[in-house]
């Protein structure tokens, strides 16, 4: 590049104007003062003139504003709209403005919807996970509204440790909404119309069989230490599973002093296969 080839001139004009607002010898450094002008879109536009007469253009947009800001809530560019909108209109902050506090400038609008969905999403996660990870203590799922709560949902009633279904926990669980309305909740049943369970030949023998099909298929008719009990024991077959059954029984083998060999959900499986008697 030759010295030749150096603008030797910059003109300086603003919107369109055919009056520049300044002449200049490049490099050159001036001022715009932007008060003068109307708050808006406007274009500066600069001709630079080499020595050689060829001329250079750069025009550049540009948008003042010295008045506060302005912030529409309700109406976008571009909204197709019909009947009545409301609006919410915000100014804050001109160039003027000597104590400018933020908290003026915060339009407030409403909470956008992906804020809601992030929220909700997040809620659902957390009592999934919770839902998951939570294990009550024995304690607390043998109360009546936990046991019941694990009932609707179909919560987890799995064997505990050990193969065996917990004795505690599920299965007094399970006997506490099935059972002890007439049982009573600490095995002694009514006299003469339950029949107690603790103490009871059938729960406490050795062999369970006997005391699997009565849960499974019900009992009526029959008297029980010289007894007879006007009402029927109903079935459970229906109601629950081998390992529900299993829980249940072993709730009843070992509980209210009774100390006889618990059962595994297999076992109930085999008496259900042979059917009541
Ligand atoms: C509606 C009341 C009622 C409910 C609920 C009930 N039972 Fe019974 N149960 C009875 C009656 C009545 C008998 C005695 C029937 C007979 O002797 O004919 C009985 C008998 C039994 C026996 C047999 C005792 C024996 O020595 O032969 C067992 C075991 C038993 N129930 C366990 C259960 C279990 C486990 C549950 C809960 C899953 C349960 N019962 C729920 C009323 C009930």
């Amino acid at each position: 590049m030759s010295s030749d080839a150096l603008p030797s001139r910059v003109e300086v004009y603003l919107d369109g104007n055919d009056d520049p607002i300044g002449i200049y010898q490049p490099p050159a450094r001036f001022r715009l003062d932007t008060e003068d002008l109307e708050d808006g879109p406007h274009e500066l536009r600069i001709v630079a003139t080499d020595r050689s007469g060829h001329c250079g253009v750069r025009t550049i947009p540009f948008e003042v504003r010295n008045g506060p800001g302005i912030a529409v809530d309700g109406l976008k560019r571009g909204d197709v709209v019909e009947g009545a909108l409301d609006l919410l209109v915000n100014a804050y902050g001109g160039a003027y403005e000597e104590n400018w506090e933020p908290a003026r400038a915060e339009t407030p609008a409403p909470i956008p919807t992906w804020a809601w969905v992030l929220f909700l999403g997040a809620v659902a996660w957390a009592m999934f996970y919770a839902a998951r990870t939570w294990s009550p203590s024995p304690d607390m799922a043998g109360s009546p509204t936990f046991a019941q709560w694990t009932g609707e949902i179909g919560g987890d009633i799995g064997p505990g440790p050990g193969g065996t279904p917990s004795a505690d926990g599920a299965g007094a669980a399970l006997y506490r909404t099935s059972c002890a309305s007439c049982h009573q909740t600490n095995g002694v049943g009514l006299d003469g119309v339950f029949p107690p369970l603790a103490g009871d030949p059938v729960v406490v023998a050795d062999d369970p069989t006997r005391h699997i099909e009565i849960v499974l298929y019900g009992l009526q008719g029959e008297a029980i230490a010289g007894v007879d009990y006007p009402t029927a024991m109903p079935g459970w077959a229906q109601q629950l599973s081998d390992v529900e059954v299993a829980a249940v029984v072993n709730h009843e083998r070992t509980s209210w002093g009774n100390d006889a060999p618990t059962v595994t959900p297999d076992q109930v499986a085999q008496v259900r296969r042979r059917g009541s008697r």
